[in-house]
């Protein structure tokens, strides 16, 4: 059952709930999902609950809007306890957790300024992921931590 924490903002009728990012993370999960404000998708964001398995937690709500399952994937890579909630009329639908994808595409930029994907080439970011951090596939340049730096 939803705890009263969880629900400081009214219920969606339809969208997706991420609930168990790690607490200050939803920032970035906004970022990666391209939410920037001006766009138009109606979003509630409660920070810094607490939480049973996280300590603290953060929750992103998004009307009017499922999830791909790549989209998703790619939040593992800053929140991999989060949970993916599918809302439709009130009710949670259908339940995914995160998994690592191989790789991301167009998502973070390389800290390299002499990589081509920084450069004025027309390419887009590739980097491999890997168990504790991530790679660019074209110039091999690797990070551990601070991968949510990387979110364009
Ligand atoms: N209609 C809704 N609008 C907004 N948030 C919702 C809605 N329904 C559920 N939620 C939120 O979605 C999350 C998952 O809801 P659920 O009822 O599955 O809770 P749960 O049983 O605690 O799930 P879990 O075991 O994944 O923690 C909770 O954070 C809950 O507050
Ligand atoms: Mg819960
Ligand atoms: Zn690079």
């Amino acid at each position: 059952m939803s705890d009263d924490q969880e629900l400081r903002v009214s219920k969606i009728r339809n969208g997706t709930v991420i609930d168990h990012v790690n607490g200050g993370a939803s920032m970035h999960v906004l970022s990666i999902l391209g939410i920037e404000g001006g766009d138009g998708d109606t979003v509630s964001i409660v920070m810094n609950v607490p939480s049973d398995r996280l300590g603290k937690k953060d929750i992103v709500k998004v009307e009017d809007r499922e999830l791909s399952q790549a989209e998703v994937d790619v939040l593992s890579l800053i929140a991999p306890a989060a949970t993916i909630n599918i809302i439709r009329d009130f009710e949670v639908i259908e339940k995914r957790r995160v998994a690592r994808p191989d790789e991301v595409v167009g998502v973070l930029s390389c800290p390299n300024p002499q990589c081509i994907t920084t450069e004025d080439e027309p390419v887009e970011s590739r980097f491999e992921v890997l168990e504790d951090g991530v790679r660019c596939c074209y110039c091999d340049t690797i990070v551990r931590d601070d991968v949510a730096e990387l979110i364009d």
